[in-house]
């Protein structure tokens, strides 16, 4: 009788693109801690967590004033409505973006005017704006997308030579550095999310905006109560955006680790790249000369970017694509008349672009395990292709 075969290879562990519960299993008694505080305080709107947790981001940004909000979103619309755009003003904005970035502007009745991005870092190409600005134009918002910084300096003087107001939409880039100077420190006013799956996330929805203008921060702070300027007495329409002290409680306990794990993403993906660099049909992620990339994705480009992600699911390797549709093809937008081709690089980036499992807690052999993955699904590809044109 035959010995039963034996399994070589032992099952393949999934790895998730994200894992929350990993950060959790490492902080959890502190964020327990933390609520705790909040729960023994029994004071849960605009306390000593919120006004802490202000004062400690703004710092880290290098600005004078931090004002805590519900969203990113929240924050975004606040932002604009504190740099006076009102309903028919134009705002320049790049198509390849969350929809939020979008969606803020729509919210208080302005129009968002699309720009395409450049092709190399996924943000936007300052040299659209002389093509996007009218006599109506009264803002940009430069997103800092997957952890890398717009080309901040080009916008900022295209700004100042139309006195056009500058908004960094700084969700995705907390940390970050361009030039020497910080994320959220560059422009009017910047807007961070505290989504859960952000670099800094909460534990629920919430948000910051972060200035040095001090009449900006109390405009923003009466704004995100009701436009309340003392006890009861509103000066204009503000609604409830405020941020609450559990979270806030929650986010300080992660904001002293959140330099540790920044350098812990610049490791993995310093190690992605090692092993992705300079094999035909990937383009790892650029990270020009005197930027600093946090890394809040992991993003490369191939070709037949969706057979790759299948190939990664089928060996339990989570993925994900941000975005799959830029914002000018969005049905939302449906109404601006744009259609496929009008903006290119944002187009050919969202059927290219992917986010490998990009997070602290990552272990390198997970790592090499993917970066093997991703290689032999190119390669396969690049030489099928190459056999095919021989044939030709
Ligand atoms: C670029 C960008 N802008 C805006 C937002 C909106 O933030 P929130 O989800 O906190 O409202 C997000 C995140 O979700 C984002 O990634």
């Amino acid at each position: 009788m035959s010995a039963p075969t034996r399994q070589t290879t032992a099952p393949e562990n999934p790895i998730p693109q994200l894992d929350l519960a990993a950060q959790y299993a490492s902080i959890g008694e502190e964020i327990r801690d933390a609520i705790q505080r909040v729960l023994a305080s029994q004071q849960f709107i605009l306390g000593q967590e919120g006004a802490a947790l202000e004062a400690e981001v703004a710092k880290l940004c290098g600005v004078a004033h931090g004002i805590g909000v519900a969203s990113g979103t929240d924050a975004l619309i606040l932002a604009l409505r504190a740099c006076d755009v009102r309903p028919g003003d134009e705002v320049i904005l790049p198509t390849f973006t969350f929809v939020a970035t979008g969606s803020a502007v729509s919210a208080i009745g302005a129009k968002p005017v699309f720009a395409d991005i450049r092709p190399d870092t996924y943000n936007v190409d300052p040299s659209e704006l002389a093509r996007r600005v009218t006599v109506k134009t009264k803002a940009i918002v430069a997103v800092h997308l997957y952890g890398l910084c717009a080309d901040m300096d080009p916008i900022l003087d295209f700004a100042r030579t139309r006195e056009l107001r500058v908004i960094e939409d700084n969700a995705q880039s907390i940390g970050a550095k361009y030039k020497g100077r910080q994320s959220g420190s560059m422009s009017d006013v910047a807007c961070l999310s505290f989504y859960p799956t952000k670099n800094l996330g909460a534990y629920g929805d919430a948000g910051m905006i972060v200035t040095n203008s001090s009449e900006m921060a109390a405009r923003l702070r009466s704004l995100r109560n009701h436009g309340q300027t003392a006890k009861y007495v509103s000066s204009e329409a503000g609604w409830n955006s405020r941020l609450d002290e559990i979270q806030a409680a929650i986010l300080r306990v992660k904001l002293r680790h959140l330099p540790g794990w920044q350098l812990a993403r610049q490791g993995h993906a310093a190690e992605y790249s090692k092993l992705l660099l300079g094999i035909p049909g990937i383009a790892p992620p650029l990270v020009p000369e005197n930027y600093e990339h946090v890394f809040h994705q992991y993003t490369i480009r191939v070709e037949r970017r969706d057979a790759l992600q299948q190939a990664l699911a089928e060996r339990k390797i989570g993925s994900a694509v941000y975005y799959p549709v830029p914002l000018h093809l969005q049905p939302l937008y449906a109404f601006s008349g744009h259609k496929e081709g009008d903006f290119p690089h944002a187009e050919r980036a969202a059927k290219e672009a992917i986010s490998l499992p990009m997070y602290p807690e990552l272990r390198p052999e997970q790592i090499a395990r993917i970066a093997t993955t991703v290689a032999e699904f190119v390669t396969a590809e690049h030489e099928h292709t190459s056999a095919g044109s021989d044939r030709a």
